[in-house]
């Protein structure tokens, strides 16, 4: 399974990138609101820093105006995806801007329906956003499990990209059902390497190293 990070953060996505965990990074509006400096400069930083696809939104709303944030987007760096929303203008814009050979991560996917509809229109990508459906009393990890299904019996080449992750049960299980991506935001991908368990046994390691230390003064390290 491949893990992105879904931050526009270049400190955190530079932390968790040194350490061979992150395969990619999406982006979207509110993400990079928080962060100083200009959109594109953004972008062009993460692309450099990370070798994988990173995700950067459109923010019209009309098949014409995204298709030129599209292309603009997709000059920036080479490894460029270009956000475009599950509305119906933008699926005509995903049929464009996938046929330009630009490609695109099709967000805001709320039903295997829309899923389905965006890899039609030729969407490289499946963004369901499970957080926001579990948010609402219905249960997100569902359309993941309806997706995986339809992308095995279509042998369709989107990928499924497992978004608004909220902890790391959302990942083992997206996991579980085979499900290719997840995005997550860093405290998710943080709370994955933490186990109590983990440090409690290296503190024994290392005060059992410490003792036999004292008594052999012989042990180097
Ligand atoms: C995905 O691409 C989105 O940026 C993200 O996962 C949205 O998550 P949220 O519901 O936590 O905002």
């Amino acid at each position: 399974m491949k893990f992105y990070l879904d931050s526009a953060n270049l400190a955190a996505i530079k932390k968790y990138n040194q350490m061979g965990v992150v395969d990619g990074v999406t982006t979207n509006p509110s993400l990079v609101s928080k962060e100083a400096g200009e959109f594109e400069e953004i972008i062009v930083s993460i692309c450099k820093e990370v070798n994988g696809p990173v995700s950067a939104e459109v923010v019209s709303t009309d098949h014409d105006g995204m298709v030129k944030e599209a292309k603009h987007l997709s000059k920036l760096a080479p490894n460029v995806v270009v956000k475009i929303p599950m509305i119906p203008e933008g699926l005509k814009a995903t049929k464009t801007v996938s046929g330009l050979g630009i490609p695109v991560n099709m967000t805001l996917i709320f039903s295997a329906n829309q899923g389905l509809l965006a890899a039609k229109a030729g969407a490289s990508y499946l963004s369901p956003f499970i957080g926001r459906l579990d948010d609402i009393g219905q249960r997100g990890m569902q359309v993941i499990e309806d997706l995986v299904v339809i992308r095995q019996n279509y042998k369709l080449k989107a990928e499924i990209l497992v978004a608004s992750v909220r902890h790391p049960q959302h990942v083992l299980e997206a996991a579980k059902l085979g499900a290719g991506i997840a995005t997550m935001p860093p405290d998710v991908l943080e709370k994955m390497m933490q186990h109590p368990l983990t440090d409690i046994g290296l503190k024994k390691f290392l005060d059992d190293w410490g003792r036999a230390k004292k008594e052999k003064p012989s042990l180097t390290v």
